[in-house]
């Protein structure tokens, strides 16, 4: 007789008991190349920027880094296994933002660069590091949260209560 899927339930045991060997840790300026790894890894996954642009974009992300990271305008998690290894990872950007009778702040907490390597997919460290950007965020007092989801990551953030927004887009010819 075929073996049933496992349920959703089996699945987050199962993954659970995965991930309690990966330790998450801030993100650091010594951190760069690994989250310039992580991020190119990620627009290559998307598919849709030419590998030539990807290419040459290594300094001008780097020096974005260094300079929003030294100002506390950026933090990071990373995720790394028992040896080390980094292997899955992402950031919170403070955007800024005109001012709003909505909001106190004038910057908005946005996610990006959300990354797991492949080998090490469906263990629920993309949602750890994802939960801890928004706690971070939350303990600063921001009333919201951020990101542009691509499709598969899509689920993985509406199960931790990210919703669409009226957001609209015009591309321009
Ligand atoms: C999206 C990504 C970050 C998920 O990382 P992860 O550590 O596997 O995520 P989690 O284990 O926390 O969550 C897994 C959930 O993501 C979704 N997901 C992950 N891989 C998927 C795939 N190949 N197909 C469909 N959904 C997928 C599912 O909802 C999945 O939940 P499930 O396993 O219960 O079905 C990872 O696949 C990745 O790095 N992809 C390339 C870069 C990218 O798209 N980043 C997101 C930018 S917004």
């Amino acid at each position: 007789m075929p073996r049933s899927e496992p349920t959703r339930q089996a699945r987050t045991r199962t993954r659970r008991r995965g991930a309690a060997r990966y330790v998450l840790r801030p993100v650091t300026l010594g951190d760069m190349a690994t989250v310039l790894h992580q991020r190119v890894a990620m627009f290559r996954a998307m598919g849709d920027v030419p590998d030539r642009r990807i290419a040459r974009y290594g300094p001008t992300f780097a020096r974005w880094f260094a300079r929003e990271l030294r100002a506390g305008h950026l933090s990071g998690v990373l995720v790394e296994t028992p040896e080390g290894a980094a292997v899955a990872g992402g950031l919170l950007w403070l955007q800024p933002r005109p001012p709003s009778p909505r909001f106190a702040q004038q910057r908005i907490p946005y996610v990006l660069s959300i990354y797991t390597e492949p080998a090490h997919r469906r263990r629920g460290l993309a949602s750890r590091v994802t939960r801890a950007l928004v706690a971070t965020a939350r303990r600063r007092g921001f009333p919201r949260v951020e990101l542009h989801a691509t499709e598969i990551g899509r689920p993985l953030y509406e199960r931790l209560g990210f919703r669409a927004t009226n957001q609209m887009r015009l591309v321009l010819p």
